[in-house]
C-alpha cells in the first residue's frame, strides 16, 4: 500500500498529484521563480517641511517620520538618496494660513524655499515632486476656495492651482503631484505650464483619491483640521465606487497627466489593477499615513512583524499593478531591500 504523500499518489482523477511545493523547496529557487520583485527604485519617500522651526518636530501619529526644517529636510534627502531612492514628494506646512491658501503660491513660501535648497543641494541626483493642493495652507482645512455657503468651488480653485504650479517649477519641482480631486484640475495645470515655459515640468496625477480614514495621521502631520468638523467627501471619491476610478483616470490622461495615482494603496488593489490593466501611463498607488500607522502601532505591542508586514503591503502593491510606490516606509524598506 502507498503512503500518502509519497511518489505516485494520484489525485481524485486518477492524475499523478501536481507537486507545486518542488518549486518552494529553497530560498533560491523561491527567489528565480519571483514574479515581483521591490526595489529601492519603485519608491517615491512624501517629506513634510514646516517654516518656522529650528529643530524637526516629530508627529506621535507617524512614528520615525519629522516635519522638517529646510536644513534637516536636505539632510535626511540626501540620506535616502544614498540608499537608492530616486524621488521625494514635499508637503509644507507654513507659518500662516488664510482662506485662499496664499502660502502654496508664494515665491518665499516653504516647499519653494524648500525646493530651491533641495535643488541646489542635490542637483539631478533626485527626481524633486511637490505636492499640489491648498489644505495646507487654507485656513478652514479644505482644498480649494470656498463659495458663499462654505463648499468647495471648482472653478475658482483650478485659478489658484494654476498659480500654485507656477510657482513650484519655478523654485524647481520636476514634477507637480495635484491632489485636490477638483474636475479639469490636470487641464488647467498643464496650460499654466505650457504658457509660462515650463512645458518640461510633469504632472503626477492623483487620479483616483477616495475619501478615506486613513489619512488621519497625515492631517495631525500637516496641522489641517477641516473647518466645522467638515470632511471631503463633496470632492474625494466615494470608496464604494471602481468604474468612478476608471472614468477620473481616463479624464487625466486625456488633460494630460504624465503619470497617475491611486490613493489609498491597500484596500484599493483592485482599483490598481483595474487601472493597470486599462492605462499605459506609469501608475503610482499611495500607501498612505493610516496604513503606515496600522503597522507601527501592531508592531510597537510586539503583534505583528513590522518589517515583515511592510515587505508585504508595499510588495502586493506592486504585484497588484504599481509601478511606483508613495510610502513613509520607503527609507527602512530601501535599507531591508539593499540589506
Ligand atoms: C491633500 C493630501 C492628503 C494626503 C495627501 N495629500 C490629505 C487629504 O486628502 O485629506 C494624505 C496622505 C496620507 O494620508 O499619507 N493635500
Amino acid at each position: 500500500m502507498k503512503e500518502p504523500g509519497r511518489a505516485g499518489t494520484v489525485d481524485g482523477m486518477g492524475y499523478p498529484v501536481t507537486r507545486l511545493r518542488r518549486l518552494r523547496s529553497s530560498r533560491l529557487l523561491r527567489e528565480m521563480v519571483a514574479e515581483t520583485a521591490l526595489a529601492p527604485s519603485d519608491l517615491i519617500v512624501p517629506l513634510f517641511v514646516r517654516e518656522g522651526i529650528d529643530e524637526p518636530q516629530p508627529i506621535p501619529s507617524l512614528p520615525g517620520v519629522v516635519q522638517h526644517t529646510t536644513e534637516t529636510l536636505a539632510k535626511e534627502a540626501r540620506r535616502l538618496c544614498s540608499l537608492g531612492i530616486p524621488s521625494l514628494v514635499l508637503f509644507g506646512l507654513p507659518r500662516a494660513k488664510d482662506a485662499v491658501g496664499s502660502g502654496a503660491s508664494d515665491p518665499d513660501g516653504i516647499v519653494q524655499v524648500a525646493l530651491r535648497r533641495l535643488a541646489d543641494d542635490l542637483g539631478g541626483d533626485m527626481v524633486l515632486m511637490a505636492d499640489l493642493c491648498l489644505d495646507e495652507y487654507t485656513d478652514h482645512g479644505h482644498c480649494g476656495i470656498l463659495d458663499g455657503n462654505g463648499d468647495v468651488d471648482n472653478d475658482l480653485t483650478l485659478i489658484r492651482y494654476a498659480e500654485v504650479a507656477v510657482a513650484q517649477a519655478e523654485a524647481g519641482a520636476q514634477v507637480v503631484a495635484p491632489s485636490g480631486m477638483m474636475d479639469g484640475q490636470v487641464a488647467a495645470i498643464r496650460s499654466a505650464l505650457d504658457s509660462t515655459g515650463h512645458a518640461g515640468t510633469a504632472i503626477l496625477a492623483y487620479a483616483a483619491k477616495y475619501a478615506s480614514a486613513l489619512y488621519g495621521p497625515f492631517r495631525d502631520a500637516v496641522d489641517v483640521e477641516i473647518a466645522g468638523g467638515g470632511d471631503r467627501r463633496g470632492y474625494q471619491q466615494d470608496f464604494r465606487n471602481v468604474r468612478e476610478a476608471i472614468r477620473e483616470v481616463e479624464l487625466d490622461v486625456r488633460e494630460g497627466a504624465d503619470m497617475v495615482m491611486v490613493k489609498p494603496a491597500l484596500a484599493y488593489l483592485d482599483v490598481i489593477a483595474a487601472v493597470r490593466s486599462r492605462f499605459d501611463v506609469p501608475l503610482a498607488a499611495y500607501h498612505v499615513s493610516g496604513e503606515y500607522a496600522m503597522i507601527k502601532a501592531a508592531a510597537e505591542r510586539g503583534w505583528i512583524d513590522g518589517p515583515a508586514v511592510a515587505l508585504e503591503h508595499t510588495t502586493a502593491i506592486k504585484r497588484a499593478g504599481a509601478d511606483l510606490i508613495l510610502t513613509y516606509l520607503a527609507g527602512e524598506l530601501a535599507e531591508t531591500l539593499n540589506g
